[in-house]
């Protein structure tokens, strides 16, 4: 272990996330083979890490939150080439990481890409876990171009990527979204209605002919996806990245279900080009606030509401 002193937001018990975090001090583990350690510059936060929190990923305790991290190379592991200290990059620490996570001064990443000109740290660190898991989905979906896809939960930053990624690769995109980012999603390209009461009604009459598939990004909400088949006719075309059970149910389609049964990660390929087009205005992942690191629990608490609308991100 190294000197290395890190303030870092971890859990010591499973629980709500509200109830269990807490601000340690920790020393920083050498990074090891085949990873870096980075001065962590900003963290993005997710819902995945509150679902860690609640024991999603059982194992050693105490652990850190924060997947989604950008910082200064600080220290290279055994085996790294492709990077020097003081390098700028993006990319992920470990899901189950221990001692922490990117919550904190210093975190270990075991993927990581280069931040490209023009794209700050705080931008740079909300790209990993959304475009990721909408790129990755999206493929699963194989929706060919002039086909219409329904994006419920745009508003919603994983539906957000979802949409700009679809619209790029010529799928017609149809949108549930709040009021904050219609706009925005309408202007990439996409027809938007509100969510909530009337939504089958609404889409139907703006689908004007059939949905090809259904890509539902809506935070867990009850109901969604009996609504969602009804729209595509036939629950093989809903898929899900977040009503897991509702949708095993119903059976309907789940990311996370396919990529276990085909026994593969999900490439992080995709993240160069995005990176790219997100420095050259191309692509964008709205940041809703920054906190510094000692107000978290306000950075948990807006995430937690399931409106953030946006990334919520950690400076340390
Ligand atoms: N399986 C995977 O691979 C994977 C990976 C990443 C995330 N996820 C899951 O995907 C879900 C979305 O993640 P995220 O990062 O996109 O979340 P997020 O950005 O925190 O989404 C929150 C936004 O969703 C919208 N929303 C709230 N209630 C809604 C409802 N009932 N119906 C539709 N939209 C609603 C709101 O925006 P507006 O009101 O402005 O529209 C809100 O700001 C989470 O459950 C997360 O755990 C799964």
């Amino acid at each position: 272990m190294s000197a290395v002193e890190s303030r870092a937001i971890r859990f010591h018990q499973f629980g709500e996330p509200l109830d269990v975090l807490e601000e340690d001090q920790t020393e920083v583990p050498d990074p090891g083979e085949g990873r870096i350690r980075v001065a962590v510059a900003a963290t993005g936060l997710n819902p995945a890490d509150w679902e860690l929190c609640r024991g999603f990923m059982p194992g050693a305790l105490p652990r850190g939150i924060g997947v989604d991290v950008s910082g200064r190379v600080d220290a290279i592991g055994a085996g790294v080439t492709d990077v020097a200290v003081g390098d700028l990059v993006f990319g992920s620490s470990e899901f189950a990481a221990q001692p922490s996570a990117g919550a904190a001064d210093f975190a270990i990443l075991n993927l990581w890409l280069a931040v490209p000109p023009g794209l700050d740290a705080v931008h740079a660190a909300v790209l990993p876990m959304v475009l990721q898991t909408a790129h990755w989905t999206l493929d699963l979906m194989n929706i060919k171009p002039g086909e219409t896809v329904l994006i419920h939960g745009a508003g919603g930053m994983v539906g957000y990527a979802a949409a700009q990624i679809a619209l790029r690769r010529g799928i017609r995109v149809i949108a549930t979204a709040g009021p904050t980012f219609a706009g925005d999603l309408e202007g990439f390209g996409a027809t938007v209605t509100p969510y909530g009461s009337g939504m089958v009604e609404r889409i139907r009459s703006l689908a004007q002919g059939p949905i090809d598939q259904v890509l539902d990004t809506s935070r867990p909400n009850a109901g969604v996806i009996t609504a969602l088949i009804e729209i595509a006719g036939d629950p093989a075309r809903v898929v899900t990245v977040s009503n897991h059970d509702e949708a095993r149910r119903e059976g309907a389609r789940v990311n996370i279900d396919e990529l276990i049964a085909a026994g593969r990660l999900p490439s992080s390929d995709c993240l160069v080009d995005y990176a790219r087009l997100a420095a050259a205005g191309q692509l964008t992942i709205p940041v809703a606030r920054t906190f510094p690191l000692t107000e978290w629990r306000s950075a948990a608490e807006l995430s937690l509401s399931g409106a953030p609308h946006g990334k919520v991100v950690l400076v340390p």
